[in-house]
């Protein structure tokens, strides 16, 4: 079994582009981590979120299907190792302690990595709100023989944790795009200040900007053409809202962005991108924690400012004013 999970782990961190290799891998990792745990992707009715003062922790099923969005599990990994080899090779400490928070019930961004390391060069701690989720982990780990990568298992809210050790990597993944509804900007707020400054937070940048598009060329854009392509343009309006190891004071973070006078671009759209480690990007639909989404449409009030800032508490979002000048036409 580990050698099943050595060989799809190894898949995910080479097949660069090639996504009939990657949905093979995540394909097997998924039938593996079904067969131990019993825990289906698939129960997302069924299943319940858990509200947090921070936001939503979404659900054991719901957890478990991340898995199956082979780009981010991919450049997840590939970034996660790339920071644990980094660590190994830069300072000699070992083993490299990595604090991963918000594991789900397959560990789905550290587990098939735990093979191509050592017990003597890896410890992980384990974190999860959801007890399931930590209980199906624990299965999991113990069934692959994996109990000696394995240090602490913490059933506790990641935006409160008073961290204990000095961590060398911590890992967390509770994000929507947009950062909308899940407490990934609280998790950092609460984690990265109680890291060694040397210490890597992955994903180690978060950033949400904003463009004007045009409907027709956005839509033509995704049709196949044999062709020439017809023409493609967005305006750039600039970047809104970015969270990492430096800028942590949300509240401090207002951005106000003058709109042009487009009237062929009338759709305010916002793009989240996902520097998880290095050159390890998630960008516009690579995943579903960066798919572009509509935010305003000029069509139906005219805007000549917008002010965005990001609102913190149970539904975290991107909130904005319009200013209109009565003079516009
Ligand atoms: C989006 S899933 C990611 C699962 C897995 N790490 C992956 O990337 O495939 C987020 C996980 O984080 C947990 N989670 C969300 N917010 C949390 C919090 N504040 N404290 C602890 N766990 C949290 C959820 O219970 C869920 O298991």
């Amino acid at each position: 079994m580990t050698d099943s999970l050595r060989k799809s782990a190894r898949t995910l961190l080479t097949c660069a582009d090639d996504f009939a290799m990657m949905k093979q891998s995540v394909d097997s990792l998924y039938q593996l981590f079904n067969s131990i745990t019993q825990v289906s992707a698939f129960n997302l009715n069924e299943d319940k979120d858990i509200m947090l003062p921070s936001g939503k922790a979404i659900s054991i099923a719901a957890a478990a299907h991340c898995l199956l969005e082979m780009k981010r599990t991919a450049v997840f990994l590939r970034g996660i190792h790339k920071a644990i080899q980094q660590k190994l090779n830069g300072d000699k400490k070992r083993p490299v302690h990595i604090l991963y928070a918000g594991t789900g019930p397959y560990g789905t961004l550290v587990v098939p990595l735990l093979p191509l390391f050592s017990p003597e060069e890896i410890n992980v701690d384990l974190l999860d709100i959801n007890q399931a989720s930590l209980k199906a982990l624990q299965t999991l780990i113990k069934t692959l023989g994996l109990e000696s990568y394995i240090g602490e298992t913490y059933c506790t809210d990641a935006t409160t944790f008073v961290v204990e050790k000095d961590y060398d990597i911590a890992i967390s993944e509770t994000m929507l795009a947009c950062l909308k509804n899940e407490p990934q900007v609280a998790v950092m707020q609460n984690l990265i200040p109680q890291l060694p400054p040397k210490a890597i937070f992955i994903p180690e940048e978060i950033s949400i900007d904003a463009a004007l598009t045009n409907p027709k060329m956005e839509q033509d854009r995704l049709l196949y053409y044999e062709g020439e392509h017809p023409p493609f343009r967005r305006i750039a309006l600039g970047n809104v809202f970015t969270v990492n190891k430096q800028n942590l004071d949300t509240a401090q973070m207002q951005k106000t962005i003058e709109i042009p006078d487009e009237k062929a671009f009338p759709i305010l759209k916002l793009f989240t991108t996902v520097k998880v480690f290095g050159n390890e990007l998630l960008s516009e639909n690579d995943s579903s924690i960066t798919l572009p989404k509509t935010f305003y449409d000029l069509r139906q009030q005219l805007a000549n400012k917008i002010k965005f800032w990001y609102e913190q508490g149970k539904k975290p979002h991107i909130s904005s004013q319009i200013y209109t000048s009565i003079f516009s036409n």
